[in-house]
């Protein structure tokens, strides 16, 4: 996935879009560039590295304009190299044109520009050439792109500027993008937290939307000719949610929020819960998709469903396909997604057409809200470290109020929230963070790490062992306790260490696998409400109830962050990594 940002407008556009794009390089951080409209034509600087090192090789600071789009690259199609970065541009240098997303049918499109001289390997860069040979053959901007648009196949979203033009001209599909509505001029951006500085009236684009961005004001039609809602919300978002505050990084400042937003859902109004677990209720079977980190929120649910006598799968979206022959009209989908956007999900939509969807999602406005018939906003706020953190708990907490709602059991999961936050209070006390420290410590130089536990300690060990890959590059694999001694018990020796996941439901049988394990000279931190004789090294996770998960969750969230930091890695930047996953 890609990030940009774009302003119209009376005022300069450039501080603008510096403070927007570095807040929008959580979704991409190979290469950034620009397109600067100037009296000279259009001023391109593009250049692979980090967003704020291109912007001070090229002093990006230094130039003034009211119109200009900018644009961070995550590389999918061609290789991370300074001609790949957009924009791009068309032959006669005449327009400018930035991407977030993939054009399926690019190679038969290059092949149809024949005379055209490209210098990128991007699918991106047929969109300059094939909306230039439309102006070459008279037609106007705003057509060009619309016909360029239906030309092309897969999801792109892209923003257009011509030097020959008052306007901006953006169209949406599949990738996310935003209108901002401020004072002086007019945003569009991959998000909203990256311009909510400077106004919090945003219209939340659909697929097919083409918006033709004045200096004054703007216009939205939509392509694919649906009817949609072009109303203008007002977020209730500030400035702060987007930046790191005292935090050194975003995956520690969203770890740390988790504290709060547990709290703040003792007093939540659960409307839409209700509603969900209605229809959850009803159905003949419930499957849960996710992907990533949000498919371990689906097999969290799938398993608290099922305990709660209702049928339940959980199914990674691109798995879906395989269960077509035996969906029916009668099952009910819950989707999670902390992004909105995540390709395996959306390319899975059309199979579950006819099904009613409950949507977790986290990024208001998202493609995925706009697909469900009940939208819970998680409201975690912006999640910009790449690895899922509170998006990981505050969905996990949703899908099981759902179920417990649909069992009847709405006071006891309203109970074991305030629970919850007695134990959550009791949780980073400082014997628990000297425990991580020491734990991270160790963990540090290891090349593999296990994680254990049975049920949903075994959820949580793969989301734990998912934490530790991203942020630290050390090979971390879950598995079920029970299972290890069906093979994986082999590579037990007195250098393996497991970080085992003991609560009280799972606590006599792991503690029994957990010996065979001791037995062959294997290490074990322990992450458990008591200490125990076959630990060697002991986290304190206060678990009880029915979200025990979180702080355990919250605990190897943390280790996983300070292994990262030991080992001099930027957790929020992972390598080879992005926030949103688009591709297929
Ligand atoms: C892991 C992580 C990914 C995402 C996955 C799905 O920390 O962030 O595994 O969970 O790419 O993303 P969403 O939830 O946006 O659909």
């Amino acid at each position: 996935m890609c990030g940009i940002i774009a302003y119209n407008g009376q005022d300069d556009a450039i501080p603008y879009l510096l403070e927007g794009i570095r807040n929008l390089e959580y979704r991409g951080y190979d290469s950034f560039g620009c397109a600067i409209d100037s009296p000279v034509g259009i001023i391109i600087k593009k250049d692979i590295g980090r967003v704020d090192d291109v912007i001070n090789k090229y002093k990006i600071q230094n130039f003034s304009s009211n119109k200009a789009i900018f644009h961070t690259r995550w590389a999918t199609h061609g290789g991370v190299k300074t001609e790949n970065a957009h924009p791009m541009i068309d032959c006669m240098h005449r327009i400018a044109v930035a991407h977030n997303g993939i054009i399926e049918n690019w190679a038969e499109l290059k092949e149809s520009l024949g005379t055209h001289k490209f210098i990128s390997d991007t699918d991106t860069e047929v969109l300059s050439h094939l909306i230039e040979e439309k102006l070459s053959r008279g037609s106007d901007i705003q057509s060009a792109v619309k016909d360029t648009f239906n030309q092309i196949k897969g999801s792109s979203s892209f923003i257009v500027l011509d030097k020959q033009s008052e306007d901006l001209i953006a169209v949406k599909k599949g990738s996310p993008l935003v209108l901002g509505i401020a004072k002086n001029g007019n945003f569009l951006s991959s998000d909203v937290p990256s311009f909510v500085r400077h106004t919090n009236k945003v219209v939340y684009l659909s697929d097919g939307d083409m918006v033709v961005l004045g200096k004054r004001g703007y216009t939205i039609t939509n392509l694919m000719n649906r009817d949609v809602n072009h109303d203008v919300s007002t977020v209730n978002l500030s400035a702060k949610h987007a930046e790191k505050g005292d935090y050194e990084h975003f995956m520690i400042k969203e770890i740390m929020e988790q504290l709060a937003q547990m709290k703040s859902l003792e007093s939540a109004d659960f409307g839409n819960v209700t509603r969900a677990a209605e229809l959850v209720k009803n159905a003949k079977l419930v499957y849960l998709i996710g992907a990533g980190t949000s498919y371990h929120t689906a097999l969290l649910g799938a398993k608290v469903l099922r305990e709660n006598g209702i049928k339940s799968a959980a199914v990674q979206g691109q798995d879906l396909i395989t269960y077509r022959n035996v969906i029916s009209e009668d099952d009910v989908f819950i989707v999670i997604s902390q992004s909105g956007e995540t390709a395996d999900i959306i390319n899975a939509m059309p199979l579950i057409s006819k099904n009613k969807k409950i949507g977790i999602i986290n990024s208001e406005g998202s493609t995925l809200t706009k697909d469900v018939d009940i939208f819970i906003p998680i409201d975690a706020g912006p999640e910009k470290a790449v690895a899922s953190t509170k998006s990981f708990t505050l969905s996990s907490v949703y899908v099981t109020l759902i179920a417990m709602f649909a069992a009847g059991k709405k006071e006891e999961a309203l109970r074991d929230l305030k629970l919850l936050n007695i134990n959550m209070y009791n949780l980073l006390v400082p014997s628990v963070l000297s425990a991580i420290d020491k734990a991270a410590e160790k963990i540090k130089g290891l090349e593999d790490v296990f994680f254990l536990g049975r049920d949903s300690d075994y959820i949580m060990a793969l989301e734990g062992a998912l934490k530790l890959k991203e942020v630290s590059y050390i090979h971390a694999e879950a598995i079920d306790a029970a299972t290890f001694k069906h093979g994986p018990l082999a590579l037990i020796s007195d250098k393996t260490y497991a970080v085992a996941l003991v609560s009280e439901s799972t606590r006599n049988d792991t503690l029994y696998n957990l010996q065979e394990v001791k037995a062959r000279g294997g290490n074990i931190i322990g992450v458990s409400d008591k200490n125990e004789n076959v630990f060697d090294m002991f986290i304190r996770a206060q678990n009880g109830g029915a979200f025990g998960f979180v702080t355990q969750s919250i605990i190897l969230q943390l280790l996983a962050y300070k292994t990262s930091i030991l080992k001099g890695i930027n957790p929020d930047r992972p390598k080879n990594l992005a926030k949103a996953v688009t591709t297929k």
